[in-house]
């Protein structure tokens, strides 16, 4: 029986947020360990950052930079904080966060409660970062000028992360995913473009896995354009699948299991659209390495989890990374990129 597998009962007796607190004050109270030597077939090399292995944590678990190191020692290859927002805001009112036990789910509506960029700032420069570090950003929900926000975002993060998140998908600030529709998104990633200059870290663009026919193509294109390096694919759905748990008519977002068909199907309408011209990350639903394999057959050069490490422990990116390592060799490819939209 693995440590985590001990451990879940207690945990899950807390309340979701409860629980989510006093892991990051375990980790944060562990001995940080060296990550592990990942075999190098695993090696990602993407808009000029390696990448050891291709099975990142995503955005949401780290959202203030507190255990970054701790997770990259956990065996996360890459670990994205955030979303952070230029000022320091609370999130929405509690209850808001929800374990979907019997789907192996989560529904979230935490509204980007974080202390605020520059409390981050400060983290990372005091980090080792043992690995690659990417920042997520996003808008203050009270903000008048959410494109603004955004600039913020990538001015005052992009000195200590090897890559940004324009996080414009998240179902929890009011009128935010409207970001995506084609003028707004036109505006945003112009601004971006601006502000990040030359020589600063690559951008990606986090989208959402409930869009309408003919959005993946001008996504692609507008982000082609506008020179944004990879698409994230997915954040979480507003679309309730069959759900078992009683939790399954909160609102906010949902992720894990429920999530794999539609972030799946999203990430092939995004291949489809982008042909491999603009490099994927594929997240959403991702709990074993066929899982992992799938996303990476299907066009993904990346992938990220955060629900599957609240029912398997942080030891799952390592596990994982594992498999996939088995799984290139079994299938005669020498590495992750020879995989990539393979399938
Ligand atoms: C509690 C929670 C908080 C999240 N917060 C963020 C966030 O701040 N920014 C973001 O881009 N994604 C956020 N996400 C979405 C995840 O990064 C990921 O896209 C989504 O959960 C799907 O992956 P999963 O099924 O492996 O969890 C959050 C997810 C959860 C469960």
């Amino acid at each position: 029986m693995r440590p985590y597998q001990l451990l879940r009962p207690l945990i899950f007796a807390l309340d979701a947020e409860t629980a989510h607190r006093a892991t990051i004050a375990a980790l944060k109270a562990m001995p940080i360990r060296r990550p592990p030597d990942f075999p190098n077939a695993l090696r990602v090399r993407l808009a000029g950052v390696d990448f050891p292995s291709p099975v990142g944590l995503a955005a949401g678990f780290d959202k203030d930079a507190e255990v970054v190191d701790a997770m990259l020692g956990l065996g996360f290859g890459f670990v994205e904080v955030g979303t952070v927002t230029p000022r320091p805001q609370p999130g929405n009112p509690r209850p808001r966060l929800f374990r979907l036990a019997e789907d192996q789910a989560v529904i979230n509506r935490m509204g980007f409660n974080n202390r605020g960029q520059p409390a981050a700032f400060a983290r990372l420069q005091r980090c080792r970062r043992l690995g690659p570090v990417g920042a997520n950003v996003g808008a203050n929900k009270d903000s008048t000028d959410r494109i603004a926000d955004y600039v913020s975002g990538v001015r005052s993060m992009a000195s200590v992360a090897d890559y940004l998140t324009i996080n414009i998908s998240s179902p929890n600030t009011p009128g935010l995913r409207a970001l995506q529709d084609a003028g707004e998104l036109e505006a945003l990633l112009s601004a971006v473009g601006n502000a990040r200059g030359e020589g600063g870290p690559p951008v990606f663009l986090k989208v959402a896995p409930d869009l309408g026919k003919g959005d993946a193509d001008r996504i692609v294109r507008a982000a082609i354009d506008h020179r944004v390096d990879a698409l994230i694919v997915a954040n979480t759905t507003v679309a309730r699948p069959p759900l078992k748990s009683r939790f399954g008519g909160e609102s906010g977002g949902l992720s894990g299991k429920p999530l794999k068909p539609l972030a799946l199907a999203a990430l092939r309408d995004f291949r489809s659209a982008a042909g491999g011209e603009i490099p994927l990350v594929g997240v959403g639903g991702i709990a074993t390495a066929d899982d992992a394999w799938e996303r990476i057959r299907a066009g993904a050069s990346l992938v990220q989890l955060y629900s599957a490490m609240v029912y398997d422990g942080p030891g799952i990116a390592r596990r994982i990374a594992v498999g996939l390592a088995d799984r290139l060799e079994r299938e005669g490819f020498a590495d992750i990129a020879e995989a990539v939209g393979s399938g």
